[in-house]
């Protein structure tokens, strides 16, 4: 039987259905940087590597690859409950990856919660390997200083929020 979904680049017209599938979707934070204009720089600047999944005009699944001249990452890796254990999310990771490899990526990184139990089986199933050899360390742009630059670094006390 054919697929009743395909895969396809994603566009900046898919912005706004994208953003309704992230808040549908339990086990997706959406933050700073996930504002429209916020969004369509992401997809410019990785115009090859942000994927969704159609169902006629309706978009069913994304992902946000990116690549930094070095390294790939990809974001907000999302299936809509209905279209989820049918193989959209595998088909994602494995066409997002090999276009980040393609690039010249040669390790692609994600975030996960750590509760997010479900997602972290379906990355172990797919042959990703959980690091527990490194912390994230975050600069915040909250801090930053009013000319927007990078501020003073603030002090154990201050560095508490996430
Ligand atoms: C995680 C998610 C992307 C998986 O997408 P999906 O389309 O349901 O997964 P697939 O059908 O492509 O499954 C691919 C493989 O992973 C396995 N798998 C999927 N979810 C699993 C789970 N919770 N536990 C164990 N294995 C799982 C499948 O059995 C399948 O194995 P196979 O291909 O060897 O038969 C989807 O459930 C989702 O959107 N979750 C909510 C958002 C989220 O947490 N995103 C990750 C943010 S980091």
């Amino acid at each position: 039987m054919a697929a009743d979904w395909q895969l396809d680049t994603a566009s900046i017209d898919d912005i706004p259905a994208l953003l309704r599938l992230w808040r549908e979707v339990p086990g997706i934070g959406l933050g700073r940087g996930d504002d429209p204009p916020s969004l369509q720089r992401f997809l410019e600047r990785n115009a090859a590597t942000c994927l969704v999944v159609r169902s006629g005009s309706a978009v069913r699944a994304g992902v946000l690859g990116g690549f930094d001249g070095r390294r790939g990452f990809i974001y907000h890796l999302a299936v809509h409950p209905d279209w989820q254990g049918r193989g959209l999310g595998r088909a994602l990771v494995e066409e997002v990856t090999a276009r980040l490899w393609r690039l010249g990526a040669q390790k692609v990184h994600l975030f996960v919660y750590p509760d997010n139990l479900a997602a972290r089986r379906f990355y172990r199933r797919l042959g990703w390997v959980e690091r527990g050899d490194i912390v994230v360390v975050s600069w915040d742009g909250r801090n930053a200083g009013s000319d927007g630059g990078p501020g003073r670094t603030a002090g154990p006390a201050e560095g508490q929020n996430r």
